[in-house]
């Protein structure tokens, strides 16, 4: 009966959220199929497949399968794939020589996409785990340490091969020092001016990358080795900032935080401070889990991957490496049709 202050509420928040009108009004962030890199590992052979048994659903496939997939991921309107060669464990060596054999798996792989689907971007992997004998990113001394500078040498190699063979962005996933200015360097020389580098620059040294390493059959040869002499610390964050810093004045077009999920703060204080093209790599750790949750029928996997990739665009990311980006494309395809 008597009037009395907060009564109501002065501000009803729920008003916009009542109608899906007005949710859609004010809806700050989308997901689109423009945001979506998909990542692929390629076999020798022709005509084989292979399931990795760590992400269910993910295969490896020779060349002219993988011609076929790009050509779907391609009408789905996906913008760029990620290739990783699988590689024969003879062609793995202490020095990587076959990182930058011109007629590798990768650079085969490459050629092919392109001829077949010019229009689909190919981004390559520079680092040298699919090729060392000891599942390194980089060449190892006696001590078991990995070596920066002899390393930078081959990778920039690597990188060459790959921008000769027609690939559109190399990606340098190797955490080296000084190792985007020599590739850039090279590049240029080299006359591939439009090479594209993606600079894995806040790359962690993550447990959510194990699946990946079964993936590329790397898991083996690295045994209970780490990578923590050239990885991050996931304790560091202002590390981050300074690394990207670096890859940014030494020449990369595009920078990537990786893992996604445990890292969110830090696409967004790199996209904030930078504001240079800003991607994150949703892991195959990360796949895993929502993988296996949803096949338990513990979690909507289709809710559940689409809350995890916007959350990624919402913390600042432009464009986001996944493992579903297939299902995500075709998820928003049917989502528009349906609207
Ligand atoms: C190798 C590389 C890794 C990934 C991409 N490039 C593994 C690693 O650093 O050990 C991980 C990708 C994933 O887990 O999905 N340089």
């Amino acid at each position: 009966m008597a009037d009395f202050p907060g009564r109501f509420p002065l501000t009803r928040m729920r008003r916009m959220r009542c109608h899906d009108f007005s949710r859609r009004l004010m809806r700050e962030h989308r997901l689109s199929t423009d945001d979506l890199i998909y990542p692929v590992f390629v076999l020798e052979g022709s005509n084989r497949r292979e399931a990795v048994s760590s992400m269910p659903g993910v295969e490896r496939k020779s060349i002219d399968l993988l011609v076929q997939e790009a050509e779907q991921v391609a009408r789905l309107g996906i913008p760029l794939i990620a290739l990783f060669p699988v590689t024969p464990a003879e062609a793995k060596s202490e020095q990587a020589e076959e990182a930058y054999n011109p007629n590798g798996l990768a650079q085969r792989a490459v050629r092919a996409l392109k001829a077949a689907v010019p229009e689909l971007g190919v981004m390559t992997d520079v680092a040298l785990d699919p090729f060392t004998s000891h599942g390194q990113d980089g060449l190892m001394n006696a001590e078991g340490y990995i070596v920066n500078d002899e390393t930078v040498e081959v990778l920039v190699k690597q990188a060459l091969s790959h921008a000769e063979a027609g690939a559109d962005i190399v990606a340098p996933s190797d955490m080296m020092d000084g190792r985007i200015r020599a590739m850039r360097e090279a590049l240029e020389q080299e006359g591939h001016i439009h090479t594209r580098i993606m600079a894995y620059s806040a790359k962690y040294a993550s447990s959510f990358y194990g699946p990946f390493r079964d993936a590329v059959g790397s898991a083996g040869n690295l045994g209970k080795g780490n990578k923590y002499s050239y990885q991050m610390d996931p304790a560091n964050s202002d590390e981050a900032l300074w690394e990207i810093a670096l890859d940014l004045q030494e020449g990369a077009d595009m920078v990537m935080v990786k893992p996604g999920l445990p890292y969110l703060d830090i696409v967004r204080r790199v996209k904030d401070q930078f504001k240079a093209p800003t991607y994150v790599y949703q892991v195959s750790g990360e796949y895993a889990m929502l993988r296996a949750a949803g096949m338990n029928g513990w979690i909507d996997e289709q809710a559940c991957v689409l809350e995890a990739l916007l959350g990624m665009k919402r913390a600042g990311a432009d464009g986001i490496l996944s493992y579903f980006a297939k299902d995500v494309a075709q998820w928003l395809r049917d989502a528009a049709l349906t609207r």
